[in-house]
This record gives structure tokens, sequence and C-alpha cells, in this order.
């Protein structure tokens, strides 16, 4: 393996808490969360001091294909979580449960809820919805379950809503959000992730709650961004929503390494001698002599 920079000492950092949000939101810090699937990513997110990392069910789109993220399955969620726990010790994990994990029954929500933490090494668990929701994140809870909301634009919705559109844009949908948003408060959510809205009504919800909003192309007045690292990394050209930054194109450094790669198999000019194993001189003229005899018996 190449390492092009040497990899930067782990410093030691203190476990971020649903409580250390709660205070940057006091001290006007901002918080920031991104996405990680596998433990590369979760120790380079971890190294970079990220205050949240979540395992979003986006994987069923940027990291196994799916058109949504319906298909996802609580055991893909798990193995991933898994690698991510095992790369990331400071940030807070948060799971991302999964359509149908949670919306059945309130017990199964409980259970669901507590595989992320018992077999996937999460802190917190996050799902979709606001009114319709309230009695299962009363229960997650009780159960002693960090969980952080979701509104606005919630993908598992998508054919309710009729595509991945903006969400709380006329003033009835406006009012329902922030209802949501205050239910889902005062049922004990510990921060509650905004997506698609329009900024201002994002900024006044923020404004109205005493647990962090979490934005994703929801304006500058919230508490703290998130977004899907591979759109931000360039590596998910599928399609590119509006409010995603662009931060780095490692599609293209992906494919450009893949053809020098090929280009060099092909060329012979990979392995070099620096890639290659020695052996003692004795030892090989040995070998061939051991060879010679052999073969003549
Ligand atoms: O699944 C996910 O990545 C998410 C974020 C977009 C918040 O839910």
């Amino acid at each position: 393996m190449t390492t092009l920079s040497p990899t930067p000492a782990p410093q030691a950092r203190k476990k971020t808490t649903t409580l250390a949000l709660r205070q940057k939101k006091e001290q006007g810090i901002p918080i920031a969360m991104l996405t990680a699937y596998d433990y590369p990513t979760a120790l380079a997110l971890d190294r970079a001091d990220m205050d949240v990392i979540l395992v979003g069910d986006s994987l069923g789109m940027v990291v196994l294909g799916y058109e949504n993220t319906l298909p996802v399955t609580m055991e893909e969620m798990l193995h991933h979580c898994r690698a991510v726990a095992r790369g990331a010790k400071s940030a807070l994990l948060v799971g991302d449960m999964p359509f149908m994990s949670y919306q059945a029954s309130v017990e199964e929500a409980v259970r669901n809820a507590g595989r992320f933490l018992q077999q996937g090494g999460m802190d917190a668990v996050k799902l979709e919805g606001g009114r319709e929701r309230i009695e299962a994140v009363r229960a997650i809870v009780g159960a002693g379950i960090p969980v952080m909301g979701h509104l606005g634009l919630t993908p598992q919705s998508v054919h309710q809503l009729g595509g991945f559109h903006p969400q709380g844009k006329t003033a009835s949908a406006a009012r329902r959000l922030l209802e949501d948003a205050l239910l889902l408060e005062e049922a004990g959510c510990f921060s509650i992730v905004l997506e698609s809205v329009p900024a201002r009504l994002a900024e006044y919800v923020s404004a109205r709650l005493a647990i962090p909003t979490i934005g994703i192309g929801a304006g500058a007045g919230c508490d703290g961004q998130v977004l899907v690292t591979h759109d931000l990394l360039g590596l998910f050209d599928r399609f590119t929503p509006k409010f995603v930054k662009i931060y780095a194109n490692l599609h293209a450094a992906m494919q450009e390494a893949f053809a020098a790669y090929l280009a060099d198999v092909r060329q012979r000019a990979f392995p070099g001698p620096e890639h290659c194993v020695e052996m003692p001189a004795g030892e090989w003229e040995q070998f061939l002599q051991e060879e010679g005899k052999n073969g003549s018996e």
C-alpha cells in the first residue's frame, strides 16, 4: 500500500455527548455532522474533529446503489454501524433507523433502536417523522436511548411526498412543521434534522426549540449542519441536490488512479523493483542448485 502523506497521530479527544450538543447551541457554537458508512471514513471524520457522525440510510443510495432509501434493512444498517463504530471513538454516533424498523409498532421501534446500541455500537438513533412518531420516540427515549428527529423532506416518505421536493413552503405546512418540532422536543428528542425547508422557517424553528437543529438544505440559521459525505466528496454523481457544497472530486480522482494503474499493468510498469520482495543471493543460488539436483534425479 502506498502512503502519500503521514497520517497524523490521533489526538485524545473527549467523547461528544448529547449534552455537549445542547451546550454548543446555548453557546452559539455551530455543530458539524457528516455521514459515514465504513471504517476509514469514520476514522478520518473522527480525526477531523467532527461532532456527530450519522450512519445514514442514505447508505442505500450512495453505497449500495439502490434507487432510494426504502430497501435498506436493519442488518445492512447494523453491518455498516459496526464498521463506523470501530473507526470513530470521539464523535457522537447516530444510527439511522431504516424504513419499517419503527413504523409498524412501538415495541418493534424500541427493540430495533436497542439493536443500534447493543449490536451496532451507536450512541443514539435517528428516525423520520413528526406527530405520527411521538409514541415511538417517547418509548425509545424511555428505554434510555437518545433520539434525533428528522422533519421536512423525509426520504423514507418519498412516495407520499411525490418526490424529493422541498417542504414547509406554505404557511400551513410551516405551522405543521413547527408543531411537529415542538412535539418531538417535548417527547424527548435531543436534536432534530431539518431537511430541505425554507431557511427562514428553519431559523424560526431553531429559535423556538431548546434542543439543537441540524440543517441540510435548511440555511445557516440552524444550530448545526449535515451533508451526505459522498456528496461533498464528489463520490456520488447520480445527482447532486442544490444544497450540497462539493469540497472534492474524488470520483474523478478514483477514475484517474484506476486508469493509471491499468496502463501501468498493461505496460509492465508496475510492479517496479521497489514493490518486490528480495531474497538473499546465496539462498537463491542454493535453491537453483537444489532444483538442478532434483531435476536430474
Ligand atoms: O440518511 C441520511 O444520510 C440522512 C441525512 C441526509 C440527514 O438522513
